[in-house]
């Protein structure tokens, strides 16, 4: 059995309304980052939280082969860590207490050499400097940054980020997606990445899962999974995936679909 997250027949509803559909992914190994994208209200952040335990699920999810969904919910707690999509509103307490914190409720060590593990993330994401700062008296952003050295701290086997990027800027959001990468292969996490901006997903992904309304629809390598015909049946826009003067795979969207007809011939190329 490789090591790895395995999603197996996973089915989440809300009432009677079943958002999540018997969902089956490839294997997602350790040591990668699997960019999860897809339309507003697709499911994504429904999964995500499914898979922290947060929502009740259907079918299962395999972590190194230990069903997940049904693990105690103290053990889940240390394998898993979600960085939400809304953070809550930052409480009176330093940067770096908070990182520390979230280290100790993943049942870290204290003292000086955990401060100093501390100190390098938030320097790794470019924040050393608010370290002394109130989570309370922070920007959107800065608490977002904050969020994902947490979450990062606790050093989880299965790490899932709901929109991380949302409030960065083009900077930011370079340095976090490569901090995430360097992190995931250091710790041999399993990262789910939520992420909106595909030209995000074919710089930095390993993978790529595409849903739409709850259903995997594209899955593989980003050049694999964004293609004119997906991003016509997923999105409903035209666009273009072409090479940058270096090489790089760029994604450029033309317009809207509004001829249903443009989606038929874009499948049949
Ligand atoms: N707590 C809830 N109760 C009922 N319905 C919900 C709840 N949370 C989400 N939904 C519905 O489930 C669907 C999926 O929502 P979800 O938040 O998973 O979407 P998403 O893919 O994360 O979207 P976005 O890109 O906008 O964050 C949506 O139709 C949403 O209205
Ligand atoms: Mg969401």
């Amino acid at each position: 059995m490789t090591d790895g997250l395995k999603i197996d027949r996973l089915s989440v509803s809300y009432g009677k309304r079943q958002v999540i559909a018997d969902l089956t992914a490839p294997l997602l190994p350790r040591g990668q980052m699997t960019i999860l994208t897809g339309p507003n209200g697709c499911g994504k952040s429904t999964l995500l939280r499914a898979l922290a335990g947060l929502n009740r699920a259907g079918g299962q999810a395999y972590l190194d082969g230990e069903p997940l969904l049904d693990l105690p919910f103290a053990r889940r707690a240390q394998r898993v860590v979600l960085l939400p999509q809304s953070l809550p509103q930052g409480v009176h307490l330093h940067v770096l207490e908070s990182v520390l914190a979230a280290r100790r409720a993943s049942g870290g060590g204290e003292g000086h050499d955990q401060e100093v593990r501390a100190l390098a993330l938030l320097a790794e994401l470019g924040i050393a400097h608010l370290a002394l700062s109130y989570l309370d008296q922070l920007s959107g952003g800065q608490r977002q940054l904050v969020g994902l050295a947490q979450s990062l701290i606790r050093q989880p086997s299965l790490l899932l980020l709901d929109e991380p990027l949302s409030a960065l800027d083009l900077n930011h959001q370079f340095q976090v997606m490569e901090v995430v990468a360097r992190e995931t292969r250091r710790r041999n996490m399993v990262t789910v990445i939520v992420v909106h901006d595909l030209n995000i997903a074919l710089r930095h992904g390993e993978q790529v899962l595409m849903l739409k309304a709850g259903e995997l629809v594209a899955s593989g390598a980003p050049e694999r999974a964004i293609t004119p015909a997906n991003l016509a049946m997923v999105y409903g826009v035209r666009a273009r995936v072409e090479r940058c003067t270096q090489g790089r795979p760029q994604l450029i969207v033309d317009g809207l679909i509004v001829d249903e007809l443009i989606v038929d011939e874009l499948m049949a190329d």
